[in-house]
């Protein structure tokens, strides 16, 4: 399970931490282009020597836990001197009448009061709200999709579509949406609260509102809804965010695989084409069987009623989710809140494919901290832009706005509708940035600054190849092909006191290129002391701690045979970009969205698709069967199961420290 710690050379304070590309970038255009250079024409003979040399003197984090070894696993594994409870897996209890899970008898009834599948956002908010109780809490939670070829015994990927049964279908729309409950500890345990009076669900079917620029929109109209506002259910719930109020801001992400038939036939079939149509992924959960708004031919417009962001109170189990579409359709992966200095609120958003764009919106009004309900419909209202970096270190915000610039009548948008039913086309038209892959995004409260992760892109393409520019390299994607993703960290004005959210312009550098360090092919840049255990591919989910350090999850295994991992580092200091191996996954595994208890004593991580590669041959499992772990339950009959996991040092500690 655990590894001993290695021991460490001791920092020395007059030594200034051993430069980065980081560090070099920081130093300006001079070592930017430098570094242009560097990366272009780096080879093992450059790059691998710096990094031993720089090794035997590195300096020191302030992290001490002990290091993990890496291992690929059936199971989890987690330091020494740490507790790890599995707080509630997929199919477990949230109601006091909630049946048990048996896979054998599942449906959509049963699974409407269970946890649901592949958790994927999640957010410790201390009870009541408003407090810093680290002892007892609501849990907010997405589910973000479900495979039923590894649900349920039986079924394969080749023949799941055709076999699943009505009920089967009707269980994995009511286990994706959204989880709400209630958390306590008692002693050193976490439980859930099974009568917590905010428990809740949210899913496929349940009514959600539509609201801002969109709403009402005559492409927003069905059948079952002649008024375009009103929609039922949600899905692909990705990452997320919290507003300064309290409510969970949920990203759908990739809603399109649901949907079945010949878009074709639609008479906006561009825009299905630019919001990415997959020939081999799509109506994955034969869903349109049962219900048909999810086919094309049936319900034209049903499709343009996801891939926003859902904004859902749990501390009012009455109150019906809204999607505010002023933030833009995309595939939306998360939606991180700060508040400008000013009060006005600051939404940052990564939309996660290949060559799309991070974007930011802002609202129009202050928020109003004494009144929570005066925020209900603060996110309609404000404006929307998209990042374009550039190769002096700033990076600007450009506003996504009707008749503003490129976004004219002529070009398609003559509306504020007609900008966010199509934003990515927007965005291409005002010359955002490419981007490759971006997903988490973290605002670091103690500095003033932020994170981005982007987790891979491996169809970037070196400069001055293929036809399309956007697919080159660029200043803030500077490898091509990037299999393995990069953080880039970007300065707010302001300075940690008074960081400015909202500023029209801010400065980018890049914080670490993932991979191996010691592959000079992978041209990977962190601390010259991370260890061989250290450093990761393909970020993911973001979070910061309470004391300030950088947590990373990781989504796509490198080739070394290590399964996806938790990372947590220092941002300044000596031990800036200096990653340490904390959680290890079950194989197959993603692990996403740290989030803390105020005073660090407890991490909770999601664990969303245990067992989706073969333990044998790291290929896609194709079955229940053959799925590489059953964890956490191993039990013969039961599948894997998404769970939420809490570590906990075993002295009450801060966890990461
Ligand atoms: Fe849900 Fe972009 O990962
Ligand atoms: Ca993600
Ligand atoms: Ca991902």
């Amino acid at each position: 399970m655990t590894d001993r710690q290695k021991t460490r050379p001791r920092p020395n304070p007059r030594r200034a931490f051993a430069p980065s590309y980081g560090t070099i970038l920081q130093e300006g255009v001079r070592r930017r282009t430098v570094l242009k250079g560097f990366i272009a024409a780096m080879g093992a003979a450059v790059f691998a020597p710096a990094l031993e040399a720089t090794k035997a003197e590195a300096a020191e984090s302030t992290l001490t836990f002990p290091e993990l070894k890496r291992v690929r696993d059936t199971a989890d594994h987690w330091p020494d001197g740490y507790e790890r409870q599995i707080l509630i897996r997929w199919g477990d209890a949230l109601f006091a009448d909630s049946p048990e899970f048996d896979v054998a008898k599942l449906n959509g009834k049963a699974a409407e009061r269970q946890f649901g599948y592949n958790n994927d956002f999640t957010q410790f908010l201390p009870l009541p709200w408003g407090e810093k109780s680290s002892d007892h809490g609501l849990m907010v939670v997405s589910h973000e999709y479900a495979t039923p070829f590894l649900m349920f015994p039986g079924l394969t990927v080749d023949n799941y579509r055709e076999k699943l049964t009505e009920d089967q279908i009707r269980a994995v729309m009511a286990a994706v949406g959204v989880s709400v409950f209630e958390v306590r500890k008692d002693g050193n345990q976490w439980q859930v609260v099974k009568n917590g009076k905010y428990n809740r669900r949210i899913h496929m079917s349940t009514e959600i509102g539509i609201s801002g620029p969109a709403a009402g929109d005559d492409r927003l109209k069905t059948k079952a809804d002649p008024t375009g506002t009103v929609v039922f259910g949600t899905i692909s719930n990705c990452n997320g965010g919290i507003t300064p109020w309290g409510t969970m801001l949920s990203g759908e992400e990739g809603a399109m695989d649901v949907f079945a038939g010949d878009y074709k036939k639609l008479p906006n079939q561009e825009l299905v084409e630019r919001q990415g149509w997959d020939e081999d992924e799509n109506d994955i959960y034969s869903v349109s069987r049962v219900e048909p708004r999810f086919k094309f031919e049936e319900e034209p417009n049903e499709w343009m009623r996801f891939d926003w962001v859902v904004e859902i109170d749990p501390f009012d189990p009455t109150a019906k989710p809204v999607k505010r579409t002023s933030l833009g359709r995309m595939t939306h992966e998360g939606a991180q809140c700060c508040v400008a200095p000013d009060g006005r609120v600051v939404v940052f958003m990564g939309d996660d494919d290949d060559f799309e764009y991070i974007y930011r919106f802002v609202t129009r009004d202050p928020w109003n901290p004494g009144d929570r309900a005066a925020n209900k419909d603060l996110l309609d209202h404000g404006t929307l832009s998209v990042a374009k970096f550039e190769s002096d270190g700033t990076m600007r915000w450009i506003p996504l706005v009707a008749g503003e610039g490129p976004l004219t009548a002529e070009a398609g948008f003559k509306t504020q509708a007609d900008v966010v039913l199509a934003t990515r086309a927007a965005a291409d038209l005002v010359g955002a940035t490419p981007m490759d892959g971006p997903e988490g995004f973290i605002p670091h409260l103690g500095t003033g600054k932020l994170y981005v992760a982007m987790t891979e892109n491996e169809d970037r393409l070196p400069k001055g190849q293929g036809d399309d520019e956007k697919e080159q390299v660029n200043v803030a994607n500077p490898r091509g092909p990037n299999p393995h993703g990069h953080l880039l960290e970007l300065v707010t004005p302001g300075g940690p006191d008074k960081p400015d959210y909202a500023a029209e312009s801010f400065k980018w550098d890049v914080f670490v290129l993932c991979g191996n360090p010691a592959k000079p092919e992978d041209q990977a840049m962190f601390h010259p002391a991370t260890t061989s255990a250290g450093w990761f591919t393909d970020p993911d989910n973001l979070a910061v701690d309470p004391a300030g350090r950088l947590w990373v999850t990781t989504d796509g295994p490198p080739p070394e045979g290590i399964a996806d991992s938790v990372y947590v580092m220092d941002t300044e200091g000596p031990g800036r970009a200096l990653p340490k191996l904390i959680y290890i996954a079950p194989v197959g595994s993603e692990t996403c969205s740290p989030t803390f208890t105020s005073d660090g004593s407890s991490v909770f991580l999601s664990v969303q698709h245990p067992g989706e590669l073969r333990m044998a041959d790291n290929e896609d499992a194709t079955s229940m069967e053959d799925a590489g772990t059953s964890w956490p339950d191993f039990k013969p009959g039961v599948p894997a199961r998404p769970s939420l996991v809490v570590l906990t040092r075993s002295k009450n500690g801060v966890v990461g420290s």
